[in-house]
């Protein structure tokens, strides 16, 4: 008689396992459907087949099914920054009261980045608006002779670290899809990238921001200069005058003819 009951436990539980499976499998086939995908590779999947697989999964579009689908696919900032949500994608999701996208012209032909919130950019869910912020609106505006709205502005990554330590690996790994795709979309002539941080991030490389600032890098086509990070000025203000080298470099850059 027990062994009746377990085995009648134990077939309700395997239908209801198998009906989770099945609605699971019917949700997979209708996003393939919706994603335009009408084959899957057999088990043995020829060379071909394995890149048409590959790229559908991991290709410029992104994984399909990863929960940054929505964002890869976005077609403008809106819908990218609707498509981000309220992020839980990483750890730094409980400690913040504003996940900080950008803003600005999203037809900038001038893009800033820097490293992340601090605590004034956590509370009003807009990157660099502190002390450090005031001083890059003040380049934007008294050095460059451009309005802040003329520009885009963003940062690697969206949420403050704790005590705006430096973001960890994992966080950057997190983030950095949507900082990609808000490049593709504004597609900005020049990228300023501020601060070591923002610079080593956005380059891959561990070269000083002494070696790497002041000189033009490539970031996927567009024309990068890497300069100082205003709140370093904050700290070094002899340094100012490198940074206005650097400026005046990008401003005879946004004179020259998009390439
Ligand atoms: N520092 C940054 O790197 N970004 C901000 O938005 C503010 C300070």
């Amino acid at each position: 008689m027990l062994f009746g009951a377990v085995v009648r436990m134990d077939l309700e539980n395997n239908r209801e396992e198998l009906r989770r499976m099945v609605a699971s499998l019917l949700r997979h086939v209708e996003r393939c459907d919706r994603a335009g995908i009408r084959f899957l590779p057999r088990s043995q999947p020829s060379a071909s087949e394995e890149k048409v697989a590959e790229d559908l999964l991991e290709g410029t579009e992104g994984n399909l099914f990863s929960d940054y689908a929505a964002a890869y696919r976005a077609k403008s900032l809106k819908e990218l920054r609707a498509a981000i949500g309220d992020c839980r994608r990483c750890k730094l999701w409980p400690g913040r009261a504003h996940l900080v996208f950008g803003v600005g012209n999203p037809q900038a032909k001038l893009m800033f980045i820097g490293e992340g919130p601090g605590r004034d950019e956590d509370l009003q869910g807009e990157p660099f608006v502190g002390r450090a912020g005031q001083l890059l609106t003040d380049i934007i505006t008294k050095g460059m002779g451009l309005k802040r709205e003329d520009v885009y502005i963003a940062n690697v990554i969206k949420c403050r670290p704790p005590e705006n330590r430096n973001p960890e690996p994992d966080e950057v790994d997190s983030c950095e899809p949507f900082l990609k795709k808000q490049i593709e979309l504004v597609r900005p002539q020049i990228i300023v990238a501020l601060g070591k941080f923002a610079v080593q991030t956005l380059l891959r490389s561990k070269a000083p921001i002494t070696r790497l600032r002041g000189i033009w890098h490539d970031y996927h086509g567009i024309k990068l200069m890497p300069t100082f990070h205003p709140a370093y000025l904050l700290r070094n203000p002899g340094d100012k005058k490198l940074v206005w080298e650097d400026i005046k470099k990008v401003l005879k850059g946004l004179r020259a003819p998009a390439a």
